[in-house]
């Protein structure tokens, strides 16, 4: 009896071992809004460093920027928030923003993210994300 129960209960443990955790959404993999909040802050930190950029910035209210990227990016990596900024070509419209302008911006966020131990296949799916914008950003 004994022996039967330790087999039983062996075969449901090994059951339960086989069923796999669902995939972390993108969402959770940046440590949720917070987590989100501190990559984008520090992104903003490389972008008031960045010579190659700073100047599209000098009349920008960077704590407002700071919550309207954290609210679009926890809304497109699948969380729980509501972006409620301009659309991405009104709000860069006029800017003469150039395919070198938004490469340097790509760089200071994957410097942020590399700072917080965002893992690479998370930072490719943010920028598998944002990545369609451009169109819309850069102008030729
Ligand atoms: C995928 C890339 C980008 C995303 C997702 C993005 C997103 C945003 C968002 C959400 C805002 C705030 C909108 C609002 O307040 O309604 C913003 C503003 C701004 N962005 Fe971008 N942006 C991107 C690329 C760039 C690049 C490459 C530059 C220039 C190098 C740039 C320069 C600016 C500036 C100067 C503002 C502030 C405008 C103001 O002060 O009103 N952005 N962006």
């Amino acid at each position: 009896m004994r022996l039967v129960l330790s087999l039983l209960a062996a075969a449901l443990l090994s059951a339960c071992a086989a069923q796999k955790a669902p995939p972390a959404s993108l969402y959770d993999q940046l440590g949720q809004t917070a987590g989100i909040d501190q990559v984008v802050g520090t992104f903003i930190q490389h972008v008031a460093a960045d010579k190659r950029i700073v100047h599209f910035f000098a009349k920008t209210d960077l704590k407002h920027l700071q919550s309207q990227l954290t609210n679009q990016i926890c809304q497109a990596s699948g969380g729980p928030c509501k972006y409620e900024g301009g659309d991405m070509e009104s709000v860069h419209a006029g800017l003469q923003i150039r395919e070198s302008h938004f490469n340097a911006l790509v760089e200071d966020l994957v410097k942020a993210m590399d700072d917080h131990q965002v893992p690479k296949p998370a930072q490719d799916q943010l920028l598998g994300a944002l990545g369609p914008m451009k169109g819309d950003i850069v102008e030729h």
